[in-house]
């Protein structure tokens, strides 16, 4: 007779969830996923493609892309052998939990932060050292602090800005922690572009023990195109790269970040009409009873309201789609919408009025 398959599983698949996105990814006003209102405009994506169409299919791509992380170490000003591009930035999060986290390592994460942390390293086998935001979902970070020192962790993860709490550490709280500590610190940028911070990026030379996250899926409006990067000092780069998947970004990502990195005017543009709309629909609920916005510092809200569930199935049945982040430690009936366009943002304020 055969062995239960569940006991040649991996057994920290027990306690992991398969990935979801609760309502789904379709909707009339689609503000779940933190993604840009703005696509790529057609002018561009046909000239990408026509770049596209000369490069040969059949051919692999290059074991890494060294095209498209010489574009955006160019982009940045430092040394192409301090980058690494990844499909995605969640591909590169593997990568770097690989390089990093094993049985019996510990990895330090506050909590609420972006789920997938924990979930790489849980399938490591690693041990999650959780450390609670303040009640008003600010950083503690005292207590990051002590956590690290008390604990002897391996690993620091700082979501900063941080999804979904919305919240960031100052640049000087980010370079405190890293300099403080001696474990690996993983700064994930993804919303940096939205923030009211100065990136930790200027620190990568200096202090040896830093990588920073970037995605090309919020702010540059490349979701669908899967492009994220790791940015380090090329001695712990070079480690990283190890357990890397060789070939994992395409021709196309490679050609799609080059030509929009040429044409930085389009994000800066759309960041603008983002941090506009924000700060604008922050003022129109705060003045809303019933509930809550926190402050943000990225391309989301967050808002509080008397029950989640409900107002998130009554704004899905008006074709608007939130994403409810109740389940999350410190943020009972929160509920996380992106920024949207200016029609998007006013049809979502006037079904919260009518809450
Ligand atoms: C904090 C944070 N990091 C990483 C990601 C993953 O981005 P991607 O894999 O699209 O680069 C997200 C996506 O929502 C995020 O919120």
């Amino acid at each position: 007779m055969k062995r239960d398959i569940g006991l040649l599983l991996n057994p920290a698949l027990k306690n992991i969830a398969t990935y979801k996105v609760e309502g789904g990814q379709q909707a009339e006003i689609k503000l779940n996923q933190n993604e840009s209102p703005f696509d790529v405009p057609m002018w561009l994506k046909e000239e990408i493609i026509g770049e596209f169409i000369k490069e040969p299919w059949n051919r692999y791509p290059d074991i890494l892309p060294y095209r498209g992380m010489q574009a955006y170490a160019d982009f940045l000003g430092i040394s192409a052998d301090s980058v690494m591009m990844s499909n995605g930035s969640n591909e590169m999060l593997y990568t770097i939990f690989l390089a990093c986290l094993g049985p019996g390592r510990k990895v330090l994460i506050p909590e609420p932060s972006f789920s997938l942390y924990e979930k790489i390293a849980r399938l490591l086998q690693s041990q999650v050292v959780s450390v609670p935001m303040h009640s008003d979902l600010d950083f503690d970070t005292d207590a990051i602090l002590r956590a690290a020192r008390d604990e002897e962790v391996d690993v620091i993860v700082l979501s900063t800005p941080n999804n979904p709490t919305s919240k960031s550490l100052t640049f000087d709280q980010v370079r405190l922690i890293v300099e403080s500590s001696d474990a690996i610190v993983l700064v994930d940028e993804a919303y940096i572009e939205f923030s009211r911070q100065r990136s930790i990026l200027e620190l990568i030379e200096e202090l040896p023990n830093l990588i920073v996250l970037r995605t090309m899926s919020k702010a540059l409006a490349l979701a669908g195109i899967r492009i994220g990067f790791a940015v380090a000092n090329p001695l712990l780069m070079a480690e990283l790269a190890k357990p890397k998947i060789p070939f994992a970004s395409s021709r196309l990502a490679e050609i799609t970040l080059t030509k929009v990195l040429a044409n930085y005017s389009l994000v800066t543009d759309a960041v603008s009409y983002i941090l506009h709309e924000r700060d604008k629909l922050y003022n129109e609920l705060l003045i809303i009873d019933r509930l809550e916005p926190f402050m943000s510092d990225t391309n989301f809200l967050i808002i509080r309201v008397s029950d989640a569930g409900a107002v998130f199935q009554s704004l899905r049945t008006e074709g608007i789609l939130v994403r409810n982040v109740s389940g999350y430690h410190l943020m009972e009936n929160c509920l996380r919408f992106n920024i949207g366009l200016v029609e998007e943002n006013r049809r979502i304020i006037e079904k919260l009025r009518l809450l």
